[in-house]
Order: structure tokens, then C-alpha cells, then sequence
């Protein structure tokens, strides 16, 4: 044993056996309460109320919430928050009903509570997991100043396919790089103790393989295969879990055909049996009455398969409220089955503190010291920038001088309803900066900028009907669209550059909002067509929740950049972007197709028997007559101002033998003439296996700051862990070989060392 391990060794034991402990008590006071409930109060501990201020998060809404309480009927709410609103119902719980047991309260606080950072998918393209944690470090600190315990995030479903409004909520298609953040985000959430002041319980969302939703059509169903599950899809959830999430919610999809909420394999034989997994399980909204229409019976028996299956807290169902009793009567369900989920329940109340001070997280001081405070403001600000992603800058044309005129054009240009994104139910939008905002607090007067709306978002009114349930979010401007038009030509005329901000509006994407067009809609393009007729140069600034198709955009426009929904801060960060005070960094997560036809498209695809290459004769090859098969921007893929050049990777041993790891060197130079940041990425390759597998995995990144001329080798220890896979027999394992690890600053360009390593 070294010395390092020496010290440590009783510091783990230390540690382990205080955990024991704490075990240990709160299984006796949980065993102590547990004895004096009665069935009907065990019951009401797994069930979860909506509580209806304001902002709905699905579509039902149960009422007589208050009386719910008193009689011990509720565990849980979720859509309220505010330490005085809260205090009410706490007091109702913890003085009116028999045995005081303290509410656990929750939210969909999704990316920020009150100050809102970018959408998930724009965190995701930080690729920093340092700031992936610290904002959800800040999001627990502003819930938990709002009364708040328990949050609906990470999102970690894997997702592949743009049409889903849903891949705004997560990270994105890779494994590797989802599992990773999904941990930060637990880490961030939860810190050391679930009982501090400043933590939240997470809840890993949504089990499992949402993002496989057939055709990209919200909830749809999800068939697949084994191996594509467990090498692709579960990696992430089970991230979460290894980093502690004290909670997970099903999913509303079927899963090769039971649906999540009632699918015993899933919720039983994988979450816990083989993943050890101990914490809380709750549906989603309605899932458990849902069940119904997914043809699985009436509410009794749905509600008595999914206590069956492993779920433990009903999400506004009410169907193990109105059905365990008779259930438990008629033998459907066991007095265990609800004991153990009960238990569940009263543990996570335990572990949140709740039992010492019902009252902990009501302190109604605490939201005006730490809600949207400068500081967690900056620290909004500098997420967004990281997350902007450059698609394209012809000529340099980015960065933008502070000096001329610039046309700020675009129906997003001066919208702040639209700024925060989906999923931003305790948001304040009109607490945010818009572009137009950002850029004139950034020239500060010393260029001028003239601002024309362009376009509506979209002129199709039946669309925006469904666009805009939660608010105005796409209007209609009394002008006519050609009017709108002539004005933002007019502003292009008299100015030096053209700075479109175009896209989706808010709720484009996120629940219930997949596209089957995922172009820029036909108002803005006619918009862009107009401007770039004007012969001016154009920058479009996109707002979007998914990769959208831009072939038109990327072969007619100057500059392209993705800033996704920025969040509170995001005409700040924009116009930090746009003048280059912060060098964009971000890149792209999720592969953006060149048309919907080529969907899925992802970049750990696999080779087929008759791969297509570049430049060969296309006959009894895979690919289209009609496009080509490589996407419009790869996963990975991100410009800086300023250029990279990679050098060829070495390694330490090309022959390398057992589990001993390697080493593999590469110099990244920055060649031009900015400072900035890059993410050098380490893929892998396997060409010979005993099964099918992707042409190129990721396994490690780094992120490298440079100033302009600095070169720096780089360092990555590899290991045969990253040469797993799972084989037919869902074995993970590696087989010797040769191997491919190829570096770059995109899955589409990237430099390669062989290596051959055996067992
Ligand atoms: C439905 C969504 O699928 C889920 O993500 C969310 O947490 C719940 N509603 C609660 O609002």
C-alpha cells in the first residue's frame, strides 16, 4: 500500500462507517413512523399533487389539495414555489394531519430557477463540466431560497432524432459526454449533503429511452434493441445514479412494448437489481392513468402494476390514492409493495432533512438575497457565451467592430419572451436582456445600431396557436410581411452589417413540440433572402432548440451563430460573442442534418456492409441519390474566431499489452490571430469486434486556452475501458486488437495513431 492510500484508508473507513450510521437511524426513525401509519396514510405518502399557480406543466390539475394534506393524503407537490406560498402548505401538513409528515416540494427547475442559464442542449455545447455543475449549484441555491427540495433535472435522455422538441431539454446524442455531464448535474444539485441549505434533490428523467420516440412524434413509441440500449441510450442514467441521484422519473413512452411506468424489467430488474439503485422512483405527470390509453386497463389496474413494476410516487394520477386499498384487498398488490414505496418516500423526506426542521427551506429572507443576484447573473452570462456555437464566419466577418452601423433585424431581435427557452416555469422573462439591449449596452454609443422587427417568427397562425399556450410567444405584427421586410431592407441599406436574429421562438421545442420541418420557418427565410439581396454582409444570431436544416442559410449567409436560448443573460452574452470580447467555444452536441430525410443522423453511426466514401462510384453503396450522407455540421463540430492545427497524435506504446494504461500526446497550435479555447476530442475506433460497432466512439476531451501563436501538447490517458463494449450477450468487455484513436476539434476532422493492444 502507498502512502497516499495509507493516509486515506482510514479516513474511508471513517467515512463509510458514518454512513452506516446514519443508515442505521434513519431506518429506525423511518421503521418508528412507519408503525403508526395507517394503510390509508401510507398510501397518501405516494401520492403527488399539481398544485395549480399559474404555470401548468401537463394537463390535469386535481383539486382540493389543502383537505388532501390535512387527511394525509399527499406526499408531494410540485408547481408552486415561494417560501410564504409553501409555508402554507407545509403548516397544513405538519399541524393539521395526524402524524405532521412534512411535504417534499418540487419543481421542473430545468437549466436555472429564477435566473435562467441556456437551454440544456446549449450547456451541453459548453462542453466545460465545471460550469455544467456550477449552474445547477446556482439553480439549487435560488430553489431552495424559493422553498424548493426537489428538482426534475438532469434530463439525460440520449436523442438522435431533431424533430423531437425534447432534445432541448438534454445533452445531446453521445453517451460519453452525457453521462459525464449528467453527473456534474447530480453533483451540482445535490453537493455533499442532501440536508444543506443550498441542495436539492436531483431526479434523473425521464426512464427510460424518451429520446427513442419513434418518427421524433412526442411520446411516441420506443422499440430497441439491446444492444443499442445499453451501449447508447442507458449510459447516462446509470451515470447519475453511480453519482447518487436520490430520485428518477419514468417515462411516458412504451418500451419494446410495456410502457416505462408499468415495465417491471426496467423499473425493477435493471434500476435496482442490477444497477443497486435506492432511491425514490415517480411517474410522470399522469403517466400512471396514461396507462390506460397505452391499452394496459382501467385505473386500478394500471395503478396496481405499476406499484408492482417498482414505482413508488404517482404523479398527479391520484390512481394509487383511489385504487391501492381495494387493490390490496382483492390481492393485486402486497402490504410489502407499499410499504417499500412508502418507505422510499419517507427516506428521501429523511435524507432532504426534512424531519428535523419541516421548515429548513421556508425562510422567506433568503430569495432576495440569493435570486437573481448579480453574481448568479455573471455566472448566467458566461454559460450562455461558452454555449454559442460558430456554424459559420466567411471572411472573418465575426468579429464585429464597435464602430459603424449595424442593422439588428429579426423578429428575436427585441423579443425577451422568447430569451429564456423552454421549460423555464419560475423564470422571469421580462427580467432578461434582449439583443437589441445586449448590443447597445455593448457599443455604448459608439455605433449605431437601427433596429427593424423584419418578420413574425411565423405567419402560419394555426401553428402559432399551438406555439403560444403559454403566453404571446410569436405574434403577429399589424404590418404586412412585405412591409416588415422593406423596413429591415431599408435598415440593411444604411448600414455597415446585417446582424439577423432568427429562428425558433421558446416553445418551438421542448414537451409536446416536435417538428416534421425543422427549417428556419418561411417568414424569416423570405426575410434572410431579402437581406442577402441587399448585398450586405449577414450575420444570422439562430435561436433554436434543436438542430435545424440550414443548407440554404449556410450556403447564402456570411456568419452563423447558434446561441440557442441564452437564458436571462443572453443578449449580454450575445453581444459579448458578436465583438469578440469572449472568442466563441461551444460545440455542437447533436449532429445537424442537411434535411430531414437523413434523419437520424448521428456520428457514432455504424459502417454497414457497403459504406459509402467520398469520391467513389455511389452504385449498391449506402447512401442517397438526393444528399449526401454526411451532415451539415458533425457532432463536435464548433468554429473560433481565431484557427487550430492539430498535430499528428503519438503514443506511448503502440503495442501495448493488459490493462495497463497508455499515454497519447498531440500539440494543438493556435494559429491565428485571437486568444481562445478549444475542445481537442479523443475518439476510438475498433475495426474488427465480434459485433457491428460505431465507426468512431468519444471517449475523453479536454478544453485548451491558447493565445494566438502558443502551442500545447496535450495529454490523455487511455486505457482499454474506453475499448468496452457490450456484445451479444450484453457482456462489457473488450476484445484485443487494433484501434484507431483519433484526435480533433470535431468527429469530422480529426488526426489518428494505430495501436494494437492484446489481452
Ligand atoms: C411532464 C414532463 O415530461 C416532465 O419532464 C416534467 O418533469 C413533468 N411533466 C412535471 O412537470
Amino acid at each position: 500500500m502507498n502512502i497516499k492510500k495509507r493516509i486515506l484508508f482510514p479516513f474511508a473507513l471513517v467515512a463509510i462507517c458514518q454512513v452506516q450510521a446514519q443508515d442505521a437511524q434513519m431506518d429506525a426513525y423511518v421503521r418508528d413512523l412507519m408503525s403508526k401509519m395507517t394503510l390509508d396514510e401510507k398510501i397518501g405518502q405516494l401520492n403527488q399533487e399539481a398544485v395549480s399557480d399559474g404555470v401548468l406543466t401537463g394537463s390535469v390539475v386535481q383539486g382540493g389539495v389543502s383537505e388532501k394534506i390535512a387527511k394525509g393524503q399527499v406526499g408531494s407537490t410540485f408547481g408552486i414555489w415561494g417560501a410564504d406560498k409553501l409555508r402554507k402548505l407545509q403548516d397544513i401538513a405538519v399541524k393539521n394531519s395526524r402524524l405532521h409528515i412534512p411535504l417534499l416540494f418540487g419543481l421542473d427547475v430545468i437549466h436555472g430557477h429564477r435566473t435562467l442559464f441556456p437551454i440544456p442542449l446549449g450547456i451541453s455545447a459548453t462542453w466545460d463540466l465545471g460550469l455544467v455543475e456550477q449552474s445547477a449549484q446556482l439553480a439549487a441555491k435560488e430553489a431552495t431560497a424559493d422553498g424548493l427540495k426537489w428538482v426534475f433535472s438532469p434530463m439525460v435522455d440520449i436523442a438522435r432524432d431533431p424533430r423531437w422538441g425534447r432534445v432541448s431539454e438534454g445533452s445531446g446524442e453521445d453517451p460519453f459526454l452525457g453521462s459525464l455531464i449528467a453527473k456534474a448535474m447530480v453533483r451540482g444539485y445535490q453537493g455533499k449533503n442532501l440536508a444543506d441549505s443550498n441542495t436539492v434533490l436531483a431526479c434523473i428523467k425521464h426512464f427510460a429511452l424518451y429520446g427513442g420516440a419513434e418518427a421524433g412524434r412526442e411520446y411516441n413509441t420506443v422499440d430497441m434493441s439491446p444492444i443499442k440500449m445499453y451501449e447508447y441510450y442507458l449510459p447516462p442514467y446509470k451515470a447519475a445514479i453511480d453519482a447518487g441521484a436520490a430520485s428518477i422519473m419514468t417515462s411516458f413512452n412504451d418500451l419494446n412494448g410495456v410502457p416505462s411506468t408499468a415495465n417491471r424489467w426496467l423499473l425493477t430488474d435493471l434500476l435496482r437489481k442490477e444497477w443497486g439503485f435506492k432511491g425514490l422512483v415517480v411517474s410522470d405527470y399522469t403517466a400512471v392513468s396514461e396507462l390506460t390509453a397505452h391499452g394496459l386497463g382501467d385505473l386500478q389496474t394500471v395503478s396496481a402494476k405499476s406499484l408492482h413494476a417498482g414505482l413508488d410516487m404517482d404523479m398527479v394520477s391520484e390512481g394509487f390514492l383511489k385504487t391501492l386499498p381495494q387493490s390490496l384487498k382483492e390481492g393485486k398488490v402486497t402490504m410489502e409493495e407499499i410499504d417499500q414505496a412508502c418507505r422510499r418516500v419517507l427516506e428521501a423526506k429523511y435524507k432532504a432533512g426534512l424531519f428535523a426542521d419541516p421548515y429548513k427551506y421556508l425562510n422567506a429572507d433568503r430569495a432576495s438575497k440569493d435570486i437573481l443576484t448579480a453574481e448568479n447573473r455573471a455566472v448566467a452570462r458566461k454559460v450562455a457565451a461558452h454555449s454559442f456555437v460558430l456554424l459559420k464566419n466567411a471572411n472573418q466577418v465575426l468579429p464585429l467592430k464597435k464602430i459603424g452601423t449595424i442593422a439588428l433585424v429579426g423578429p428575436l431581435a427585441d423579443s425577451r419572451r422568447n430569451m429564456l427557452g423552454t421549460w423555464s416555469v419560475s423564470g422571469e422573462w421580462d427580467k432578461s436582456v434582449t439583443v437589441k439591449e445586449g448590443l447597445e449596452n455593448a457599443v455604448n454609443g459608439k455605433a449605431k445600431i437601427i433596429y427593424a422587427k423584419g418578420a413574425n417568427i411565423s405567419d402560419d397562425t394555426t401553428f402559432n396557436k399551438k406555439v403560444n399556450v403559454f403566453g404571446e410567444e410569436i405574434s403577429i405584427d399589424p404590418k404586412s410581411p412585405e412591409a416588415l421586410i422593406q423596413d429591415a431592407v431599408d435598415a440593411a441599406k444604411q448600414s455597415d452589417v446585417v446582424v439577423a436574429v432568427v429562428g425558433e421562438a421558446a416553445d418551438m421545442t421542448g414537451e409536446s413540440a416536435s417538428r416534421s420541418n425543422i427549417d428556419i420557418p418561411e417568414s424569416q427565410r423570405n426575410l434572410l433572402k431579402a437581406l442577402v439581396a441587399t448585398g450586405k454582409p449577414v450575420v444570422a444570431v439562430l435561436y433554436n432548440g434543436r438542430p435545424l436544416t440550414l443548407d440554404w442559410e449556410d450556403k447564402n449567409l456570411n456568419a452563423i451563430l447558434d446561441v440557442w436560448f441564452g437564458g436571462t443573460e443572453g443578449g449580454n452574452a450575445i453581444a459579448d460573442v458578436l465583438f469578440g470580447d469572449y472568442n466563441p467555444s461551444g460545440k455542437l452536441t447533436l449532429t445537424f442534418p442537411r434535411n430531414v430525410g437523413q434523419i437520424p443522423i448521428y456520428y457514432n453511426q455504424k459502417n454497414t456492409g457497403r459504406p459509402y466514401y467520398e469520391g467513389q462510384p455511389t452504385k449498391f453503396k449506402s447512401d442517397y441519390l438526393d444528399v449526401p450522407n454526411t451532415p451539415l455540421y458533425a457532432f463536435g463540430y464548433g468554429l473560433s474566431y481565431t484557427q487550430f492545427e492539430y498535430g499528428t497524435p503519438t503514443v506511448s506504446d503502440e503495442n501495448p499489452k493488459g490493462n495497463a494504461p497508455i499515454q497519447l500526446k498531440v500539440t494543438v497550435k493556435n494559429t491565428g490571430k485571437y486568444a481562445g479555447e478549444e475542445t481537442a476530442q479523443l475518439y476510438v475506433s475498433d475495426p474488427v469486434a465480434s459485433v457491428a460497432r460505431s465507426v468512431i466512439e468519444l471517449k475523453s476531451f479536454q478544453k485548451v486556452f491558447l493565445k494566438p501563436g502558443e502551442s500545447r501538447e496535450l495529454s490523455f490517458i487511455v486505457n482499454p475501458d474506453c475499448l468496452k463494449f457490450y456484445n451479444t450477450d450484453l457482456k462489457y468487455d473488450w476484445e484485443p486488437g487494433e484501434f484507431i484513436f483519433r484526435v480533433g476539434g470535431s468527429s469530422a476532422n480529426t488526426k489518428s495513431v494505430r495501436v494494437n493492444w492484446t489481452k
